[in-house]
């Protein structure tokens, strides 16, 4: 990875702050995006004290315009593009399908559906310019199974299996130089869940305190990996040429279930949910 660039989005925070680290220890050059100024200015700032070349752009990946002038400003600074983690995501959870603002879907889908698409499409030709590309997009253990009350997010974390595993097809039948990965992270310890509660205020949603409660229940029992050791997992398996990555021991089993058993599950998760939520 030495001295070659890799572009990470969503690198203010969680798992991408811990891979932009984690690639900057390997020596890679970094081109890091997010909405999130300030958290972004932190990665690089602890990115450039390992001693490499850390660039950042202000970029919602929901927006096409904006992401295609960011490819071509990343290619203008740095040249050719050898990685691109497709890492930025928001969760939107919290309410059922029912009862679901519109709001909620089109914003999570816009970014991690949307913005998985457009800065794919935006880096690929750089990827396959390289020689030795490396596309890795960033699903969950709701991309290999669904969840109550998680609609959005799991429609858009299937969408980005189906889409990555589609590309790596095409890049296998054109004979075209990259590696193509998906990754499903089961709980990681990072500010996913806290995000959602200014996302539903930001769209008018009265956030109760029972709801709160929640988040910082899930926050406590489901989120329990590092991001640091998620990254980590994730760069071996990239190291390895893996296509597919599963992080942490809750991925395993949901990967293992959801094939053993297609038709209980659903049916184990809801009465698991119902007895949790007495
Ligand atoms: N934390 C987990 O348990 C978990 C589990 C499975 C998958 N994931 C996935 O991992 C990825 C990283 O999430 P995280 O847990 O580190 O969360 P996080 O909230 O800590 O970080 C997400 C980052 O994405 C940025 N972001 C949000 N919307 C954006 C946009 N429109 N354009 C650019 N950047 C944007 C945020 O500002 C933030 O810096 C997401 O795709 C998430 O779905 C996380």
């Amino acid at each position: 990875m030495h001295a070659k660039v890799a572009v990470v989005t969503g690198a203010a925070s969680g798992i991408g702050r811990a891979l932009a680290l984690g690639l900057a220890r390997r020596g890679a050059r970094l081109a890091l995006a997010d909405i999130d100024p300030g958290g972004l200015g932190e990665t690089a700032r602890r990115a450039g004290a390992l001693g490499v070349e850390a660039h950042t752009w202000q970029v919602d990946v929901g927006d096409r315009a904006a992401v295609v002038s960011f490819a071509a400003e990343v290619e203008k600074h740095y040249g050719t593009v050898h990685q691109l983690y497709n890492n930025a995501g928001i969760a939107g959870g919290g309410v059922n399908i029912l009862d679901a603002e519109w709001a909620v879907f089109e914003r999570v889908l816009a970014v991690n559906l949307w913005g998985v698409l457009h800065t794919t499409k935006a880096f690929l030709p750089h990827l396959i310019d390289s020689g030795a590309g490396h596309l890795v997009n960033i699903s969950s253990l709701n991309g290999l199974m669904a969840q109550a009350e998680l609609g959005a997010y799991s429609t858009s974390k299937f969408g980005v299996r189906g889409f990555t595993e589609a590309l790596r097809m095409e890049m296998v039948a054109a004979g075209h130089p990259v590696r193509v990965c998906v990754v499903h992270p089961g709980g990681v310890k990072t500010n996913i869940a806290t995000a959602t509660l200014a996302e539903a205020e930001r769209i008018g949603r009265v956030v109760t305190a029972e709801y709160r409660e929640q988040i910082r229940v899930y926050n406590e029992r489901a989120l329990r990996l590092s991001p640091d050791r998620a990254a980590e997992i994730i760069l071996r398996g990239v190291e390895a040429n893996r296509p597919r990555i599963l992080v942490g021991g809750d991925a395993r089993v949901v990967d293992v279930a959801v094939r053993l058993l297609p038709r209980v599950y659903p049916w184990l998760v809801g009465r698991a949910m119902r007895q949790a939520a007495r």
